[in-house]
């Protein structure tokens, strides 16, 4: 396993390129198999979450082509109709295939999701939602059986505790795409990934009015044709890297983001005085003044809320930042296992039910940290960015599932960063 070796105190000075959105990327592979005709998309970034989809679809029968590292061609002319339990638990979001095996085969057998370390990952909306159009489904074994001969379009309301669902929205939209009569869905996602999804999926044919609001209203038709799509900008990896810019100092342009995705965020880093300057829709410099920084109170929502994504790099921004800042967790509640990690770094932070009360204080100090889930192990990164000594971050295949070359981008712009392989590193070094 690999091992980021961090040595904290470089201001960021330069660009860094946005990649394509992983967000919106997996269910695009899986609603490419909704037509017996090629799709190419484009702007796909180069990750781990993105090759292993591609696997997962092939099984199912896809023929997919990498055409280049962002290029991929999927062409499904059938497809098998079981999604197998050791496929789907290495990756939650291939829960996303039940829209096209319904959809288009109108059956499916797909393992049920398996626990996940940010908390509860249930899929209770997405079979409300299939029930509601007529589905029938039995549980059995860990695999949930799904007939969908008799769907027939209807109304859905797929308002959740936690707000509506992200791949429950795109599961739905998928099958009502392909289901006679007309679907509304009230109270759906309308996160930017939704949007490009439906975008994708009328470019194939597809019958949606409402596209990126609550309310969608799908009607069906008897079939989808290929098409050509360019993946959205990753608005989660720009925050990331701004968050980075404010934690680290010197001025740091991200590029290629589209900054109105990033409106909370924006409100955000403005509250805790991060100075900023939006050059155009695309293009957007921070200016890292720690010494500057207010304390903040935050709370994750869904879209256009604050994203949940985001949460953890906040946290990490915050550890250092002078002030008593609250972080509130809406989304999954028990997020928080970065906590622990930059506790070790010397973070003073205390977590009281589904908030975390940091208390910024000195800078942190370096420290062997392990990494636990995607974003957990970005807000590392951003600690050891600006801890004093050297960091050690394990365990980051976590952060190449979505962060496309992070170590790379961070040296460009003067980060002290390097990969190394774990079994030259020094016991000492590892935790
Ligand atoms: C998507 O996951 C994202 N993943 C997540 O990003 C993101 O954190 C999440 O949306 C929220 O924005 C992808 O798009 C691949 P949800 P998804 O269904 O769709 C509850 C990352 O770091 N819920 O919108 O699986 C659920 O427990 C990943 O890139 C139900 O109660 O999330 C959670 O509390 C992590 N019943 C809330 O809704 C359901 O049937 C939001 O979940 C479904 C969800």
């Amino acid at each position: 396993m690999d091992v980021l070796r961090i040595q904290g105190g470089s201001p960021l000075n330069g660009t860094i390129q946005v990649s394509g959105s992983k967000n919106a990327s997996l269910p695009m592979f899986a609603a490419a198999l909704l037509s017996e005709e090629p799709t190419t998309l484009t702007n796909v970034p180069n990750l781990s979450d993105i090759r292993f989809m591609a696997q997962i679809i092939e099984h199912l029968g896809a023929r997919v082509n990498q055409k280049d590292p962002t290029t991929w061609e999927i062409h499904a002319p059938s497809i098998s109709t079981k999604a197998p339990y050791d496929l789907v638990r290495k990756m939650r979001a291939s829960i996303c295939l039940i829209g096209p095996l319904i959809g288009r085969m109108h059956q499916a057998e797909i393992s049920l999701p398996g626990g996940c370390v940010i908390g509860q990952r249930p899929i209770d909306l997405h079979l409300k939602g299939l029930r509601k159009i007529g589905c029938e489904m039995k549980t059995e074994s860990g695999y949930i059986y799904i007939d969908g001969k008799q769907r027939r379009g209807s109304h859905i309301f797929l308002g959740g505790r936690h707000g509506s669902t992200v791949l429950g929205t795109a599961n739905l939209i998928m099958v009502a795409c392909l289901t006679p009569g007309t679907t509304c869905i009230e109270s759906a996602a309308c996160e930017p990934e939704i949007v490009d999804l439906c975008r994708m999926l009328v470019a194939m044919g597809a019958n949606i009015e409402g596209i990126g609001s609550h309310t969608l209203t799908i009607n069906g038709v008897e079939k989808l044709h290929g098409c050509h799509h360019r993946v959205i900008p990753d608005r989660i990896e720009a925050g990331t890297y701004l968050i980075a810019g404010a934690m680290t100092g010197g001025t740091l342009k991200v590029q290629g983001a589209e900054i109105r995705q990033l409106g909370a965020l924006h409100d955000k880093l403005l509250e805790a005085n991060v100075k900023l300057n939006i050059i155009d829709d695309q293009n957007i410099e921070v200016f890292g003044v720690q010494s500057q920084l207010k304390p903040i109170d935050l709370i994750t929502l869904p879209y256009p809320g604050f994203p949940t994504d985001l949460q953890a790099q906040m946290c990490a921004l915050m550890t250092s930042t002078p002030g008593l800042s609250i972080i509130t967790e809406r989304i999954y509640p028990s997020r928080f296992m970065h906590v622990p990690e930059l506790q070790r770094m010397g973070a003073n932070i205390a977590l009281e039910g589904a908030s975390a009360i940091i208390h910024g204080e000195a800078p942190l100090f370096g420290a062997p940290v392990m990494a636990s889930d995607l974003r957990a192990s970005a807000a590392l990164v951003l600690a050891g960015l600006t801890a004093t000594k050297e960091s050690w971050v394990q365990r980051i295949y976590h952060l190449d599932r979505g962060y496309e070359n992070m170590e790379t981008k961070l040296q460009s712009v003067g980060a002290n960063i390097e990969r190394l392989k774990q079994d030259g590193i020094p016991e000492s070094c590892l935790n």
